[in-house]
């Protein structure tokens, strides 16, 4: 019994396995129970009483020995198959898809390429801004309603650090600081008081457009905007202006384009008009040269602004303004492709 104990010993010891199969095999020919140490075990009642001791020791130590070493082998052998398939556990189990591109900065750059390719450049202000340039500086009126608390987010208590509501105030801020000819655009986003529903956010996103230099006209500024309409909606779209009112314009408009669904037919889309609104535009106000220390006399200009979030409704029918906002990855990976 002793010299079998012994081979056993020597075998195990030097025993090594490449497959799977190699190992449950050894498992079976030494620690199952039909295995050859389980066979020991049921011989050892005929082993003399004398020898039972140390026989019994051997036994032991024989059988912890299997076990070890069926531990190591797996062990080792695991780690192998890990490096041979290159397999890494750590990875996620989902495939990590590409981003896309937000629908509003899409939107905003298109916006952006249009213009700069007749001579447009960007301006930027700030966010938080004072009330002058939202307000005083374009001509708001001191009791004008936009300067209620109901409209405009206040910051602190004071009545002159606010958000800012629309990119108009980087008009001021451009003005204030560079001399004719300017032409700029302000791409950005804008804060107001709004209940949040499908129509209405509490902010959203503008680009403001500025032009001032001799002799600008109203004429200008349409043919301008004739352009965009027909880069942005294609070559068939038809722009309409109708008058408004905006206190840092003088004469105001509003802009229409021809309803890109319908192609002008009428559709519930434009309530079967054939229009629909995109822009607020006009003549820089004399009254808002003036606050920016340039003279009226000798330079005019236009200024417009359009939402993007609307030009991004109406080419891509996004019905409900919330879905910008919420980050949902199955909505913004429709737009991984760009129309148009
Ligand atoms: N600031 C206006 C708004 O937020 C949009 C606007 C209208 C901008 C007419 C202009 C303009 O520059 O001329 O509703």
């Amino acid at each position: 019994m002793k010299e079998k104990i012994e081979i056993l010993k020597k075998e195990i010891e030097n025993f090594a396995v490449a497959t799977a199969d190699e190992l449950e095999a050894m498992r079976i020919k030494y620690l199952s129970k039909k295995g050859e140490i389980a066979a020991l075990f049921s011989d050892f009642k005929n082993v003399s009483n004398n020898d039972k001791r140390s026989v019994g020791q051997l036994l032991n130590e024989l059988k912890d020995l299997a076990q070890q070493r069926y531990n190591i082998l797996k062990e080792s052998f695991s780690g192998n198959k890990k490096n041979d398939d290159d397999l890494d556990l750590t990875r996620t189990a989902e495939p990590i898809s590409i981003g896309a591109r937000h629908p509003i900065s899409l939107v905003k750059n298109e916006i952006i390429d249009i213009f700069s390719r007749i001579g447009f450049v960007i301006a930027e202000g700030p966010e938080i801004e004072d009330d002058w340039n939202v307000f005083g500086a374009l001509n708001f009126a001191p009791e004008h309603p936009a300067r209620d608390m109901q409209d405009t987010f206040f910051i602190e208590k004071s009545p002159d650090v606010l958000l800012r509501t629309h990119t108009s105030s980087v008009q001021t801020r451009t003005m204030m600081t560079q001399q004719p000819p300017i032409r700029v655009l302000c791409p950005g986003r804008v804060y107001r008081n709004e209940a949040i529903s499908y129509r209405a956010h509490c902010f959203f996103h503008q680009v403001e457009g500025l032009y001032i230099d001799k002799n600008v006209s109203f004429a200008d500024l349409k043919q301008v905007l004739l352009y965009f309409a027909k880069e942005m909606f294609g070559e068939q779209t038809q722009i309409r202006l109708r008058p408004s009112y905006f206190p840092f314009t003088e004469p105001s408009a509003e802009m229409d384009i021809s309803c890109n669904l319908c192609g002008g037919q009428g559709c519930p889309f434009c309530k079967y008009t054939g229009w629909v609104e995109i822009l607020g535009c006009g003549m820089v106000d004399t009254n808002v040269l003036k606050n920016c220390e340039i003279d009226p006399e000798i330079y005019s200009g236009y200024a417009f602004g359009l939402g993007v979030e609307r030009i991004t409704n109406l080419k891509f029918q996004v019905k409900d303004l919330r879905m910008f906002s919420e980050n949902d990855v199955r909505f913004l990976q429709q737009f991984q492709v760009v129309a148009n």
